[in-house]
Formats: structure tokens, sequence, C-alpha cells
């Protein structure tokens, strides 16, 4: 397994393994590597001949700088768990400078999916997507991989990338991975890190509301503030701050109409120093 800083190192590697007719697939992330990200990788060799997978703490999609001061940055112990685990061929960890030379606030050129980056998560996010599409976009021009693997975790994240591959015409198959979990319910994210063992122990209570929402819907109930109302409440009392919540149509991020066959449930809650995500898809009566 290679480990490379340099575009255009990766890039002699990969066209090599293409000369060899070997199919390319590459697994994008911002590393602190947990077992979600281990299955992606798993996903991702069952598809391909060589694997790349790349490591980047993107600045350009974070709206926060604490944020992005905060995240975990642990390129070594990733590199083992890949070695020790699935295993790749080529990880590929740029510098913030290699892969926005002019600084990442001066980037000139984005991708920008709007219709879709501007809503639920994206409203309280200004440019979020917009960082995401412009680097995956960036990441798939340098490597132009057979496939490309993400997870269901980041369902809104998920659904934009689909949308720019469509619409910019890349070669690429979009393969997802259904959310990894602790058994406590718990997604397994790169920012669990971030909570201490009291609010560890809280936080598998954000998985519970969303079974609850599900729940109600499931029985057929459509009129849905209300039951957002109810679960905003209870997770206030849990010691969260609530941030995001939403119930929209799985396939066209829109409202739920009598037509929706798959609902989706969107929420994103502060809880101490770590701003968790999750959601769920549940099939409409
Ligand atoms: P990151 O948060 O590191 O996630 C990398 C990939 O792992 C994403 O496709 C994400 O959906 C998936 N993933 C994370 N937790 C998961 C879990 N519990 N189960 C299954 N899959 C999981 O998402 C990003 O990085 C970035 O936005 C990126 C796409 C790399 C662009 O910078």
């Amino acid at each position: 397994m290679k480990l490379v800083e340099k575009i255009s190192t990766a890039q002699a590697l990969v066209s090599l393994a293409k000369k060899e007719n070997k199919k390319i697939a590459l697994v994008p992330t911002m590393g602190h590597l947990h077992e979600g990200h281990l299955a992606l990788i798993e996903l991702a060799k069952q598809y391909a001949d060589y694997l790349v997978v790349s490591i980047f703490v993107n600045p350009l999609q974070f709206n926060n700088p604490d944020d992005l001061v905060n995240y975990p940055r642990t390129l070594q112990q990733d590199c083992e768990k890949i070695a020790n685990g699935p295993g790749a061929d080529l990880v590929f960890a740029p510098t913030v400078f290699e892969m926005y030379p002019h600084d990442s606030l001066d980037s000139q050129t984005f991708i920008e999916v709007p219709k879709l980056s501007y809503v639920l998560e994206g409203a309280n996010r200004p440019g979020h997507f917009r960082g995401v599409t412009t680097v995956v976009g960036k990441l798939f021009n340098i490597f132009q991989p057979d496939i490309a693997c993400f997870g269901e975790k980041d369902f809104q994240q998920l659904a934009i990338i689909r949308k720019m591959v469509r619409d910019l015409s890349f070669q690429i198959e979009i393969k997802s991975l259904p959310t990894i979990r602790h058994e406590d319910g718990l997604a397994l994210s790169s920012r669990n890190v971030l909570l201490s063992n009291e609010e560890r122990a809280q936080a598998p209570f954000l998985a519970k509301i969303m079974g609850m929402i599900a729940n109600e819907i499931k029985e057929g109930e459509l009129f849905i503030p209300p039951i957002l109302d109810k679960a905003k409440e209870l997770l206030l009392q849990q010691g969260f701050i609530p941030d995001e919540l939403f119930v929209c149509d799985a396939d066209t991020l829109g409202d739920l109409t009598v037509h929706s066959k798959n609902a989706v449930i969107l929420m994103a809650a502060v809880l101490g120093k770590a701003r968790l995500i999750d959601n769920i898809i549940v099939a409409l009566p």
C-alpha cells in the first residue's frame, strides 16, 4: 500500500494500473477512520482491482473555523487501520496546499449543485455542499475512477454527488453503503471522539428519536410539524441542541406528498463539542 501526497505521483500510479486494465475504485474520506469507513473500503474492493482511499480534511467544506481546527487528524493510525483491515493500493493524503495551491479561500473554480445544496442541512451551512462537490469533483478529475463509494450516513451529500455525476457526465458509478452503527444505535462518526463519556452515553438517543418519528410516519401520519416539535423538545430535555430536523421525500428531498414512496428523516444535533448527524429511510405505507 502506497501513501502519496502529490497529485502527479498518485495520477502516475493510477495510470499504470489503468494500463494494466485494472478497474479503479475511489473512497473519499476526511480520515480518522472508523468501521464505517472500513466497510466502505470493503464495499469498494468488491468492485475494483485497484483501490484508492483519499484522506483529506477539506477546508472548503467547513463553514465553522473551530470545527475545522478540532477535526481529528490521525493519518498514521488511519494507514495502519487500512493496512491491517481491508487494505488498499493507494492512500492519497494531500496537503491543503497541494489541493488548493492558491489557498482554499482564493479558489476561483467551484462545482455547485445549488437546488439540492441550499436546502435542509445546506440551508444552515452556506457553502458546505459546494465545498464537498468541488473537492469530490476534483478527486474524480484527478483519478477518473470507474467506481466511487459513499455512505448513506451523509444522505444529502450522496444525493448531491449522484446529481453532480449525472449533470457533468462523469463516467463513474456511485455505490452507496447503509449507515454502520454501534450496538446501541449511535452511527459511527469521526466526530464521536469529541464526546465525553457522559455525552457518549446520551448520544444514542438521537437514533431513538428517529425511530420514534419513523414509527409515527409508518402509521400514516403525514402532518409532520407537531411530531418534529415533540422530538426537538425531547432532544433538548436530554441535553442536545437540536440543529436540524427534517422529514422529506427520500427521492426528491422535497416535501412528502401522497406519491412519496420513501421518507427520509434527517437530523443534526449538537452534543457537547460534537455536531452529530444521522438519518433513516422509512418506507411509506
Ligand atoms: P467523511 O465524513 O470522512 O466520510 C467519508 C465517507 O464515509 C462518506 O461517504 C460517509 O458517508 C461515509 N461514512 C461515514 N460514517 C459512516 C457510517 N457510520 N456508515 C457508513 N458510511 C459512513 O463525507 C466526507 O468525509 C466528506 O464530505 C468527503 C466526501 C470525503 C468530501 O470531503
